[in-house]
């Protein structure tokens, strides 16, 4: 393919793309990309030091076409400590480029190369200790678009899954630093959309209308973990397979590799929350792989009409029954101090409560809120006896940020919750209300 002309490549950070190529003809393109090293935020009070392709993470989303002939300027920041190269999966050529690219702070390195396959590729550092360059951020997508450009859709985004290792455990505080052994032994502390916990919740949320078509250009950096990428409540319509030219349809989880990607489109046609996943399920509730699609417009009874009808289902002999008021409304009350109350309530909220409200009471974001320091729980103890007994659904407002969720009740005995909610005024700056027994029976 000839090229003709040139222009300067649009670069994007996630989640947004530079826009389609329609039908232009192949160009040379010239592309300005710039390796930051830079403090991050991994999740609320917790740093990290990323290392980047463009100042976020993932890198800046570089979009072109086939023919297209790249003239990669790579520049390594001044203030940098390290040299770092780029590999282009994209790129036919020795290392995808990186045997020509390794570049001091300081300085630029120029290299060329034409994409001549179509498809979405993944592009890392490669330098020495290679895992450990990616671990901390080091990939993004390059998107080779076919002749005519892929067929338009409404809405396009760009999500890239990674894990992190971190010294700390998940929450720990603090400026965390990268943790060898842990990224050698796979036993991630985070694993996340766009380069943090919450880079897609908590205002952040991806959107769109009903009736628009949405295209995901979803990749993996690793280093380590496969994504089971999953969207909860949507199916996607088409799947370009790791990225290639063949297209699966109508499909509920697809695979991503680590160094890998995949294009996925699909029509929204109802409104509400739709939240990706790494289906991997842990890794999205305990580790960050969650994000969410926000869809706004008209409710359409024939696609999904929410509940017709509620009621309450006793199976015969079922080890659910209970007595109504707890397992143990007849049993004699134990009379416990503060130190085995938090004792026993610890072990209760690490085994019941953690799974949602996580395992330093800090919640998720937009969906679980917070028991640590909650202005709602300390306010009113009474009402959070009831929140476990009867469960709660509704709009609350959690230290200032509004939830509305199903929480379900909980099937535990007077003794139970005594000891969990006097876990939790003792625990991460709350008030230190002592729950009792008889506290919890009298609003049963
Ligand atoms: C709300 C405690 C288990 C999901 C709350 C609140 C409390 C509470 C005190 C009020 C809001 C606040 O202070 O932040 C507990 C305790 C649990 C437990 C002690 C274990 C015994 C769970 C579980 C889930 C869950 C297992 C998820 C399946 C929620 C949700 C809300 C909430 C979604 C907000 C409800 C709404 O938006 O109206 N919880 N919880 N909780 N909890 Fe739990
Ligand atoms: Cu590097």
């Amino acid at each position: 393919i000839m090229t003709e002309g040139e222009m300067e490549a649009e670069l994007t950070s996630p989640p947004h793309v530079p826009k389609p190529v329609g039908n232009r003809t192949a160009m040379k393109l010239k592309l300005n990309m710039e390796i930051k090293e830079q403090e991050g935020t991994m999740t609320d009070g917790v740093k990290y030091t990323y290392w980047t392709f463009g100042g976020s993470v993932p890198g800046s989303f570089i979009r072109t076409r086939v023919g297209d002939e790249v003239e990669f300027h790579l520049k390594n920041h001044p203030d940098n400590k390290l040299p770092h190269n780029i590999d282009l999966h994209a790129v036919t050529g020795p290392g995808g480029g990186a045997t020509s690219s390794l570049v001091a702070p300081g300085h630029e390195k120029v290299f060329s190369f034409k994409v001549i396959n179509p498809g979405l590729y993944v592009y890392h550092c490669a330098t020495a200790p290679v895992g450990m360059h990616i671990a901390n951020g080091m990939y993004g997508l390059i998107l080779v678009e076919p002749e005519g450009g892929l067929p338009p859709v409404d809405k396009e985004y760009y999500v890239m899954q990674g894990d992190f290792y971190t010294q700390g455990e998940y929450g720990a505080k603090g400026l965390q630093a990268f943790d060898m052994n842990k990224a050698i032994k796979e036993t991630p502390d985070y694993v996340v959309f766009n380069g943090k916990v919450g880079s897609l919740t908590n205002g952040n949320e991806l959107t769109a209308k009903v009736g628009e078509t949405v295209r995901l250009f979803v990749g993996n950096g690793g280093p380590n973990l496969v994504s089971s990428f999953h969207v909860i409540g949507e199916i996607f319509d088409n799947v370009h397979i790791e990225g290639g030219s063949s297209i699966n349809k109508n499909v509920q989880t697809t695979l991503i590799p680590a160094g890998g990607a995949a294009i996925v489109d699909f029509k929204v046609e109802t409104p509400g929350t739709f939240i990706l996943v790494d289906h991997s399920i842990f890794r999205a509730f305990n580790k960050g792989a969650l994000g969410m699609l926000k869809v706004e417009g008209k409710e359409n009874q024939n696609i999904y009409s929410g509940t017709i009808q509620e009621g309450i289902y006793l199976p015969e002999g079922g080890t659910i029954q209970k007595m109504p008021g707890g397992s143990n409304a007849k049993a004699v009350i134990p009379k416990r101090t503060i130190e085995e109350k938090v004792k026993i309530g610890k072990e209760l909220f690490g085994t019941t409560c953690f799974a949602c409200h996580q395992s330093e009471g800090q919640g998720i974001p937009n969906t679980f809120p917070p028991l640590a320091k909650s202005d709602y729980l300390n306010s009113d103890s009474k009402r959070a006896i009831k929140t476990i007994i009867h469960g709660l659904t509704g709009e609350i407002t959690v230290n200032g940020k509004k939830y509305n969720n199903v929480m379900p009740a909980q099937n535990l005995s007077d003794d139970e919750i005594a000891n969990v909610l006097t876990y939790i005024y003792s625990s991460w700056g709350n008030n230190k209300t002592e729950i009792t027994p008889e506290m919890v029976k009298a609003l049963r």
